[in-house]
């Protein structure tokens, strides 16, 4: 017998996603692999009263433990009550590659699970999608699928280039493979090197015509953006200044996700971002202080920052703040 997210105090993502629709905002999935990242996440979606997706991927679930994993899930249900304020929050696997993987985790406590067939050819990718869905619908667990292909590094699978969805595949996929939203490719894609830029050049537009013709092709339904960390400046510079080296790290201009939070785009992921914050700080601190060795000390400021970082996305870039 699983466990179901249910008994964790976890939500799906079906509510969240129609408010976020009728709202025109985007609901926050924010990846974490640690106590840290968990506490920041949690600590920054209650302080702006903001509903919350903590995402585990695969590679997350392997270093943090699957067991360990439902309980930290079951932990930040109490420590967001504790901080005074319940908010809507879902445990979705990011990037599930196989149907077994997703079924693990809707045994042990997720509500939402990806299935990510975009690299396989369509009918592959419905089929796969479509068993997912059936067996998660069966525990009332939400379901991504994806179409079109984000360049950069997802899991083992790597993409050099990037394949936008085609607008002609998405009514056929959501109504044969049943999922509950769409992950789509429109010019973003995974980690801290989103485009390569001359300096004082401006990164590529997002293809904002595609998304507009996959709204017109499925009115209302939640479509969902990887990739879209923005690659904040300000933690590149602190990286590179104390020791680091990201040169030509470029993400995703804050305006255009805003842009984009207010159309059907219902959930928006954020993973590099917190990497990059969380690095900063940890870096200056131990340039800082050669001798201190208290992990303690120097994962407080890096965990400050992040709940800084994730506040400022949820009020300024997605506008989910007080919407839980
Ligand atoms: O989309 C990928 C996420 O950023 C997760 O990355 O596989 O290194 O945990 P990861
Ligand atoms: P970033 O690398 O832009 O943060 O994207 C994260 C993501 O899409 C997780 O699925
Ligand atoms: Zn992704």
């Amino acid at each position: 017998m699983g466990i179901s997210y249910k008994e964790l105090g976890l939500v799906n993502t079906r509510e969240m996603f129609k408010k976020a629709m009728e709202g025109k905002y985007a609901i926050p999935a924010y990846n974490f692999n640690n106590l840290e990242q968990l506490q920041a996440i949690i600590q920054a979606c209650v302080e702006t009263r903001s509903p919350v997706i903590l995402q585990v991927s695969k590679g997350a679930r392997q270093y943090a433990n699957a067991t360990m994993l439902r309980y930290m899930a079951m932990g930040a249900v109490e420590y967001a009550k504790e901080l005074g304020y319940e908010i809507p929050i879902a445990l979705h696997l990011d990037h599930g590659d196989s149907f077994e993987l997703c079924k693990a985790c809707v045994d042990n406590g997720f509500s939402s699970v990806m299935i990510d067939g975009s690299h396989l050819p369509f009918e592959e990718n419905i089929e796969i999608t479509r068993k997912v869905v059936e067996y998660a619908h069966q525990f009332d667990v939400t379901v991504e699928g994806e179409l079109g292909v984000l360049a950069g590094i997802e899991e083992d699978v790597k993409a050099e280039k990037s394949h936008y969805t085609n607008p002609d595949e998405v009514e056929e996929f959501v109504e044969r493979t049943g999922v509950d939203s769409l992950a789509i490719s429109i010019g973003t894609s995974h980690g801290a090197y989103k485009f390569k830029v001359k300096p004082g050049e401006q990164v590529p537009p997002l293809r904002f015509d595609i998304l507009e013709e996959i709204e017109r092709r499925l009115p209302g339904f939640p479509i969902v953006l990887h990739g879209a960390s923005s690659v904040i400046p300000e933690y590149v510079e602190l990286i590179n200044k104390y020791g680091g080296n990201l040169e030509g790290a470029v993400g995703v201009p804050e305006d255009q996700l805003r842009k984009a939070a207010t159309s059907a785009v219902c959930k928006i992921n954020i993973d590099s971002d917190g990497r990059l914050a969380f690095t900063a700080k940890v870096r200056e601190f131990l340039w800082n202080n050669p001798k201190e060795f208290d992990p303690r000390k120097y994962l407080k400021p890096a965990r400050e920052e992040l709940v800084k970082m994730y506040k400022h996305k949820n009020i300024n870039v997605l506008g989910s703040a007080n919407k839980a």
